[in-house]
């Protein structure tokens, strides 16, 4: 991750969908920025309790030395409890107020859903009622959440290729309540119903959409770009670690506020 300006204190991220693949990835990534590097951010996982177990073997203990050192807290709440994701955001003796938000959260596959043709999205509904106003009613304003190309930018569907269209198509038709889970978390941030995208009042808020993720190496370049744009690529993957190392290199630049890039590897791995 690039220095923070200097005079400035460090980030504190409140990470959404810590327990999933992407999230582990996160916390592995953080975990190797070293104590001393005086940029290495708090952290904050917001994880439902059932899902505590994992995390035994990724995190140190959690003593009070090992949380001071790692900078890495977790906070057990459902996304519906106010209360625990008022917590979340909040400072205590050793962390900061939290300064952005990250999303990884996703739905999961349900046979039953595309049995049924239901498309419920909690994950989207609780960010809308619960998080976004937490974040409004702590002064919090930078948020990043994960979504897929089926959301897209007004205008890009004149200009992408027919792989990209059919990239985009495809979680419709095969996974429609895993599809409409992720659009609704877009539309938490980012309205792009007109012809134009748009922030949410207050937000300072980014949708980056993945492809493919992989367990490939957290070194393979990241490009990101708007879809029939430059630098649009026709690989359709991205590694889990290197989209980690490109949200901690955005929260410093901010080059893509009220923006929603596509991000991918150059090449697949
Ligand atoms: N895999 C791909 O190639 C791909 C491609 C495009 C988009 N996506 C989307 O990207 C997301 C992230 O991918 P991933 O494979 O890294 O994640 P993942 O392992 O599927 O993790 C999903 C995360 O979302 C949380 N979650 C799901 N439903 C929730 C709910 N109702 N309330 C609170 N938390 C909830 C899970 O928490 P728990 O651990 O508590 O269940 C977990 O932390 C996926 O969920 C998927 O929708 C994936």
């Amino acid at each position: 991750m690039t220095a923070r300006r200097q005079g400035e204190s460090p980030q504190h991220i409140l990470l959404l969908g810590a327990s999933g693949v992407s999230g582990l990835a996160f916390v592995t990534e953080h975990l190797s920025i070293p104590a001393t590097d005086p940029a290495k951010p708090f952290l904050t996982l917001y994880i439902r309790a059932s899902s505590r177990s994992k995390f035994t073997s990724a995190l140190p203990s959690a003593t009070t030395t090992d949380i001071q050192a790692s900078k890495i807290r977790i906070i057990e709440g459902e996304l519906t409890d106010e209360s625990a994701v008022r917590t979340a955001f909040s400072a205590n003796g050793v962390f900061p107020k939290v300064t952005a938000v990250i999303s990884v959260l996703g739905a999961y596959m349900s046979l039953y859903h595309f049995l049924t043709r239901t498309k419920p999205t909690p994950i989207a509904d609780a960010l809308k009622s619960i998080v976004v106003p937490t974040m409004r009613a702590m002064g919090v304003k930078r948020i990043l959440v994960l979504s897929t190309p089926s959301f897209q930018v007004p205008g890009e569907n004149k200009q992408m290729s027919w792989g990209w269209y059919l990239n985009g198509m495809l979680p419709v038709v095969v996974l429609p309540q895993g599809n409409a889970e992720m659009k609704g978390i877009a539309h938490a941030v980012m309205d792009n119903s007109l012809a134009k995208l748009e922030q949410r009042e207050g937000l300072e808020a980014t949708v980056f959409r993945v492809p493919l993720l992989t367990e490939g190496s957290r070194e393979l370049e990241v490009r990101a770009f708007v879809l029939g744009g430059t630098g649009n690529t026709e690989n359709k993957t991205l590694s889990r670690r290197s989209m980690v190392r490109w949200l901690l290199k955005e929260l410093d630049e901010k080059e893509w506020i009220g923006k929603s890039p596509m991000l991918c590897n150059l090449v697949a791995q």
